[in-house]
């Protein structure tokens, strides 16, 4: 065996990638698919568009490599999703995804079912919109038809390695953004289920990220080209399957992701959570804990911004053959710091922290006829990053160590992203040489599950930093200008949103 295939559904799209034993990526494939947005604030996708695009991500690695010399497949997967399926194990309806906030009024409900005090106790966050249980008694609420119906709940990736393997299973890591675990204990929360009123047999046995979790099926192999009997691990959520792509399986070691959604992501030694639940205490792949803040519109803002107003760049990338991102990089570089006075607030889809408001909306402050489509770029880059910075400033108001940051997630790949990141945090950023992230954090737990390496550590030991980016003092102390006010924004504008999302 020479190989192991790491598999991550993305919001965006899947990646597929082959590595061989010390971590060298030696081919990738991406499939993207579609987000539905029903109405505002809502999010779903198809559980057949993720099959699809993990069967020809995998068709074309298998193209490229003996099947039989893949020694596992590992998962990394968007968080939060809710799956139902059937009696007869088909999905009932679309996936409600990790960003859909339409779940307010559920909310409401779960805090007072069990209780706010008991539910921070078991599963560490308030109740919120982008977990699972509140979009679950969404559909009890609002499709009773489909929950009469409903068989089994799992996650996007579960979802997925169930069609791979006809095998139901739910690591921790991923299992903690559902609401339904009790995080300290790694299992699922009886007292929550009984309170939800929720049949714990709709919940797949709980395992951990490196634990094995089945063998590829004759009818997946002829679907996906790899071979029948190959091993399949369990995976983890896309954070904690970064984290070990990453090396952050230590305390005092962090990432910053700028995928479609931002995370500040920190290992911790033990479960530490705020009070205010500002931040989410997941368990991690290790079998140890994480605390992870998150921004909801990060890349996101990105792809909103570029579908509506870049077709002339996007054209340009297509017959250039360039990305369409450096183009847009490029051009946000002409306008200065702060974007000539204009801030982005990038809440397109609510915030969680710090905010935890599903009611915010995204805006540019400050808008004037000066201002081109650069300052936009440039506002929308910086917006971001100053979101990240408030999950940050969270994680050190809770003594969490964030000095040794990782820039990981499709932004990352962006240099003057990169450079923003440590001008705007005031440390250096760092990156991994192979700049995988959360397809290697897959592949690696393949890696344990299949007994390449004899734990997650020994194989993050193959993890080498690559390049850093120093923090420019005066660029940091002009964004903190900015900064200032993008903080005083929100407490500014948040009942005027609360005013708009509730017109008749
Ligand atoms: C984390 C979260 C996102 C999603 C999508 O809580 O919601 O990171 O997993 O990437």
């Amino acid at each position: 065996m020479k190989y192991l295939v790491g598999i991550d559904i993305g919001t965006s799209g899947t990646k597929v990638a082959l590595f061989d034993f010390s971590g060298n990526p030696l081919c990738s494939h991406t499939a993207g698919y579609r987000l539905y947005q029903p109405h505002n604030g809502w999010a779903e996708q198809d559980p057949e568009d993720w099959w699809q695009a993990v069967c020809e991500g995998l068709r074309a690695v298998c193209h490229t490599a003996d099947p039989a010399e893949i020694a596992g497949v590992g998962f990394s997967g968007q968080m939060h999703g809710l799956v139902m399926l059937g009696s007869d194990m088909r999905a009932l309806r679309k996936s409600i995804i990790w960003c859909d906030q339409r779940s307010g009024r559920e909310c409401g409900e779960i805090t007072a079912a069990v209780g706010a005090e008991q539910l921070m106790r078991i599963t560490k966050s308030p109740a919120l919109t982008g977990f699972t249980a509140s979009k679950l008694l969404w559909v009890r609420n609002n499709e009773p038809d489909t929950y009469e119906r409903c068989h089994k709940v799992l996650l996007p990736k579960d979802y997925i390695r169930f069609r791979l393997t006809g095998e139901l299973y739910m690591d921790v890591s991923d299992a903690s953004g559902t609401q339904m675990l009790d995080i300290e204990k790694r299992a699922w929360s009886d007292y929550v289920l009984t309170k939800l009123e929720i049949d714990p047999s709709w919940l797949p046995p709980t395992c951990e990220s490196f634990e094995l979790a089945g063998k590829v099926t004759p009818g997946a192999a002829a679907e996906t080209g790899l071979r029948s009997g190959t091993l399949v691990a369990a995976g983890a959520g896309d954070n904690a399957a970064t984290a070990v792509g990453c090396g952050v399986i230590y305390r005092g070691r962090a990432f910053t992701s700028l995928g479609t959604s931002g995370v500040v992501f920190a290992h911790t030694d033990g479960p530490v959570w705020d009070t205010k639940g500002r931040i989410h205490n997941f368990c991690a792949a290790t079998g140890g804990w994480h605390v992870l803040g998150s921004v909801q519109a990060t890349g996101l803002s990105y792809t909103w911004f570029c579908d509506n107003f870049c077709q002339p760049e996007a054209e340009l990338a297509k017959a250039t053959g360039r990305s369409v991102w450096s183009i847009l990089d490029e051009l946000a570089t002409t306008s200065p710091k702060g974007a000539n006075r204009l801030i982005y607030l990038p809440y397109l889809m609510g915030e969680r922290t710090p905010h935890l408001d599903p009611d915010l909306r995204g805006a540019f402050l400050g808008l004037s006829a000066i201002h081109t489509k650069a300052d936009l770029l440039r506002a929308l880059a910086e917006g971001v990053t100053y979101g990240l910075a408030d999950c940050r400033s969270v994680l050190r108001e809770l003594k969490i160590t964030t000095e040794s940051m990782i820039a990981c997630g499709g932004g990352a790949a962006s240099p003057f992203r990169r450079q923003m990141l440590a001008d705007v945090f005031g440390i250096p950023v760092s990156t991994i040489k192979s700049e995988q992230g959360a397809v290697l954090g897959a592949a690696l737990l393949a890696g344990v599950a299949s007994g390449v390496y004899g734990s997650v550590e020994e194989a993050c030991s193959i993890i080498q930093i690559e390049s850093q980016n120093l923090p420019d003092p005066a660029a940091h102390a002009e964004y903190m200008k900015y900064y200032e006010i993008y903080r005083a924004a929100y407490p500014a504008l948040k009942e005027l949103y609360k005013r708009l999302t509730h017109i008749s």
